[in-house]
């Protein structure tokens, strides 16, 4: 029988015992859970293999902020709260997310918890379509002021469509680099052919292509087909895996109670993945998922998440959203366990026969 969602509750990092710790003040304190970092591309950025998506904070507001449901700030303050704790190091946000509500949210959130820059990294993004290179240093004030004078940690180009080529966006993004604007640069959606564009463009200033954000995870290989994780690996770019819950899927949940997906209020109802028939194709990975997670104590999403950042050695980082507190709390801890290397072959065999994609 389907079980009701656990999900709905706001679970936050105090209202459970053995969870991180968190102070009075909602400063994160000495027991934030301890994460072996790693070093993102040829930068000097050393991050928690997981980092946090903040598209979610985008308040319902702007291009694609209807996709999730609104947030409240006080949730934002735990996620981020707890995301803290939990040892991650960094923030993914972008200036279409709300246009620039979540920046401004996500700043709120890591002031109000006496987080410092000097050991949290925000990484935001410049929206090409429909605008030149040109608009890279126009924009940046306003990028900066969203953020509340958190440094731009990484600054990526968010999608491959603009009136310019790479190499135009490449050299106005090393103009802010060299100005101190921002630290290190990156991409996302970028073919392999773009990425060497980019990276040769960058070079060109003595600086290197840092990441390429795309799509990836166990119902989402195609990086692994279209070089692009080929190509990052050989030009030591890191990739940073978007949607690595499938937005979601990835969770069991909607497998476990269909009837949650008419609950949804964006678009993701309507895509085949959380139809009947998907969810009947994708239902193999999570009854595996399922039984690795009771061997680890985990959640299946946390052992999708564990995939992800074993599977390629130390080459991909990933950022799941959060549209609760309690779903930061979970996903964090995807970080205090690794699958052995039967495990995760096995999760790439079988994601291999139940993804479309
Ligand atoms: N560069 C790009 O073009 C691009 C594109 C997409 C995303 N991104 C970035 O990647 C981040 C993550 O991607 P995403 O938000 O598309 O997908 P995702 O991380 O795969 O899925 C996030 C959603 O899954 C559900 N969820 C998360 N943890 C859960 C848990 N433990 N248990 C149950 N449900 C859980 C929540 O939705 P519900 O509770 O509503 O089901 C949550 O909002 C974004 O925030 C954004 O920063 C970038």
């Amino acid at each position: 029988m389907a079980q009701p969602e656990h999900d709905e509750q706001s679970i936050t990092a105090t209202d459970k015992e053995n969870s991180f710790r968190v102070g009075a003040a909602g400063v994160v304190k000495d027991g934030a859970q301890q994460v072996k970092l790693r070093r993102m591309g040829n930068s000097d950025l050393e991050l928690s293999p997981l980092g946090l998506g903040c598209w979610q904070f985008s308040k319902g507001s702007g291009m694609v902020g209807k996709f999730w449901p609104v947030l409240n700030d006080a949730d934002i303050a735990s996620i981020v709260r707890t995301s803290l704790a939990g040892g991650i190091n960094w923030f993914d946000t972008a200036e279409v997310y709300g246009g620039g509500r979540s920046e401004e949210a996500l700043a709120d959130a890591l002031h109000a918890a006496g987080a410092s820059p000097r050991e949290t990294y925000i990484a935001t993004k410049w929206w090409p379509i429909m605008r030149t290179a040109g608009s890279i240093p126009r924009t940046i004030d306003e990028r900066l002021r969203r953020l509340k004078g958190w440094p731009i940690d990484l600054y990526q180009v968010h999608q491959p469509y603009s009136f310019s080529s790479a190499t135009a966006e490449m050299n106005e993004m090393a103009k802010l680099a060299k100005a101190g604007r921002i630290r290190h640069i990156g991409v996302s959606n970028f073919s392999a052919a773009k990425m060497r564009e980019a990276d040769k463009a960058l070079r060109a200033h003595g600086l290197r292509l840092t990441s390429n954000q795309v799509k990836y995870n166990l119902l989402d290989r195609r990086i692994e087909r279209n070089g692009i994780l080929d190509t990052a690996k050989e030009l030591g770019v890191s990739i940073i895996a978007y949607s690595p819950l499938e937005q979601g899927l990835l969770s069991g949940k909607f497998h476990k109670n269909p009837a949650l997906v008419k609950g949804i209020t964006g678009p993701r109802k309507f895509s085949g993945g959380f139809k009947p028939a998907g969810l009947q194709r994708t239902q193999p990975l999570i009854n595996r998922l399922d039984e690795l997670a009771v061997k680890y104590g985990a959640s299946p999403s946390q052992v999708a998440l564990n995939w992800l950042i074993h599977a390629n050695g130390e080459t991909v980082f990933a950022i799941p959203g959060a549209s609760k507190p309690h779903h930061a709390e979970e996903n964090v801890r995807a970080m205090t366990f690794a699958l052995g290397s039967d495990e995760l072959r096995e999760l790439a065999e079988l994601s291999a026969l139940c993804a479309k994609r």
